[in-house]
């Protein structure tokens, strides 16, 4: 067994970068596979599922960096059932310290028609496949996809081969988000209970959202004796995502009297990491979601505010500083000094360097200039719109006006520095932001495909930055770029440009993002 764990230990596999990011519209760009690596390591994540290296150079790419930065979390990459595949796995994730390989097929009878092999069959090659992987590395997972659909007596006979082959982690996928807890538990205790050499190995636990029910899906299996959870960062993931990575850590920790297990992780990060995955993602969080969302925490009603004046636990199960919110939202202005201001991202979670904390601050006066008041919610806005990942500055807006009212069409009047060059051009279209993006085009025409325009106010009233997310897709290959501004034309401009600029980047890389095949193509 590799990964021994105490009785009460529930290892956390993380898939951010491999479940999560694979689903549509979630492509993050290398620099961004990397830096969200480096903070699941940081914060405690046992496992870090860095992508699916046959799927693309790029997730190639990704995994082999991550293995080899890696500090204390095992990396594992993922592969489908065949000698290529895993080969390829393990040449990426062999320069961790800690490799993992995981190979999974689809056993249920739906997904044993697509490859179309008899019970046997797919036996034999479940041996075969899992043995070449432990051959390759001593930490050896193996899933049978779609479990929580799959014959017990099957599921049963193909667990006990792979154990013998030498699998040292059972993973449990509920592919679908079919099952529900009590089925959940019943199926790990089932297979505890009647697969010999079950008590040698970890059972792992993987669990999607479709019905809503993942993460008491996941729990409901820990109870039962997985001892490993597979999740991601807000959930992210196909469909209605996976389990939340931060819902079942702090359920463990709040819950511990009736759950008494624990993780080994750093809660006072996720807030940070929440956010910033929600950043390179596109996908927002939502409002009113559990632990991360912006309301978890607010307490608008006066009965509610009376009550958290005099008694915090009143209404507040855990505390805001437990997942790494500040305490007090101290708000800044504009006769705040650099010394504030970088004692205030500290608190925040950011480490800025000199150079970067100089450039935050010249945007910091700027912005309270414009703003009374600057909230934590701006800063974090701010730090997100210097953290924009590798992207080229080819591409510049330097000016812009647009004219809009209840006659159309509006118009933009803008200047783009490209390659150090100023050029303006008047553009019309149907509202302001879409006159803008077509003065863009005109001036640095493009065929990328616009697939998303996302705004969000930072904070209320109506002096709030506005975040833009943009999202571009050229050639299989997708750019997110994002601004934020009191002006929402000029953010959206600004993200618009910064899409540009991140397209370009991956243009002139060698080897592509685009996915050559996905897990599920057998
Ligand atoms: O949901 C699933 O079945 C998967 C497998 C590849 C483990 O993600
Ligand atoms: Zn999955």
């Amino acid at each position: 067994m590799t990964d021994t764990t105490a009785q009460d230990q529930v290892l956390i596999f993380d898939t951010t970068l491999r479940d999560g990011e694979q689903s549509p519209g979630a492509t993050m760009s290398h620099a961004e596979k990397l830096e969200i690596a480096a903070m699941l390591d940081e914060m405690g994540v046992d496992i870090i599922e860095a992508g699916f290296p046959i799927a693309s150079e790029g997730d190639f790419r990704a995994v082999s960096e991550i293995a080899a930065n890696s500090k204390n979390s095992v990396i594992c990459g993922l592969a489908r059932a065949n000698a290529t595949d895993i080969d390829r796995c393990f040449e990426a994730v062999k320069h961790a310290a800690r490799p993992r390989i995981h190979t999974f097929i689809g056993t249920s009878p739906l997904h044993r028609a697509i490859p179309n092999l008899s019970m046997d069959e797919m036996a034999d090659l479940i041996h075969e496949t899992v043995s070449h992987a432990r051959n390759l590395t001593d930490n050896v997972q193996w899933s049978p996809m779609d479990a929580t659909r799959t014959e017990h007596d099957y599921l049963c006979r193909v667990i006990e081969i792979a154990i013998k082959a030498g699998a040292t982690t059972i993973n449990i996928p509920d592919t679908v988000g079919y099952t529900a807890p009590r089925e959940s538990a019943d199926l790990i205790r089932m297979l505890i209970e009647r697969v010999p050499g079950a008590d040698e190995i970890v059972f792992a636990t993987h669990c999607h959202n479709d019905l809503g029910m993942a993460t008491a899906n996941a729990l409901a299996a820990v109870e039962a004796g997985a001892r490993q959870i597979e999740c991601t960062i807000n959930g992210l993931g196909e469909r209605a995502g996976n389990t939340a990575l931060e819902e079942v850590v702090m359920a463990l920790k709040v819950r511990n009297d009736i759950m008494p297990f624990k993780t080994g992780i750093d809660t006072t990060k996720i807030m940070q990491i929440s956010r910033r995955v929600a950043s390179v993602s596109g996908f927002p969080v939502q409002f009113n979601k559990a632990i991360v969302g912006k309301n978890a925490f607010a307490h608008e009603s006066g009965i509610h505010q009376d009550g958290m004046l005099k008694n915090a636990e009143t209404f507040e199960i855990m505390r805001p500083t437990d997942i790494g919110l500040s305490d007090t939202n101290l708000v800044m202005g504009k006769h705040s000094g650099r010394a504030a201001l970088r004692a205030k991202l500290n608190d925040l979670g950011y480490e800025p360097g000199d150079n970067q904390l100089k450039d935050i601050f010249v945007r910091f006066k700027a912005l309270a200039d414009r703003k009374k008041e600057v909230y934590d919610e701006d800063l974090i806005a701010l730090m997100q719109d210097t953290q924009t990942g590798e992207a080229s500055d080819r591409v510049q807006v330097k000016f812009l006006r647009v004219i809009c009212g209840t006659e159309a069409p509006q118009s933009a009047d803008l200047t783009l520095t490209v390659d150090g060059v100023d050029q303006q051009v008047t553009a019309t279209g149907d509202g302001p932001v879409d006159a803008t993006f077509n003065a863009i085009k005109s001036i640095f025409p493009t065929k990328a495909r616009l697939e998303l325009y996302q705004v969000h106010a930072v904070t209320e009233g109506t002096d709030a930055q506005a975040t833009v997310s943009v999202r571009l897709v050229e050639d299989g290959k997708i750019a997110t770029g994002q601004s934020a501004d009191t002006d929402t034309v000029v953010a959206s401009a600004k993200a618009y440009v910064n899409a540009l600029n991140r397209l370009e980047v991956r243009r002139e890389k060698t080897g592509s993002d685009k996915k050559e095949v996905s897990y599920k193509d057998l």
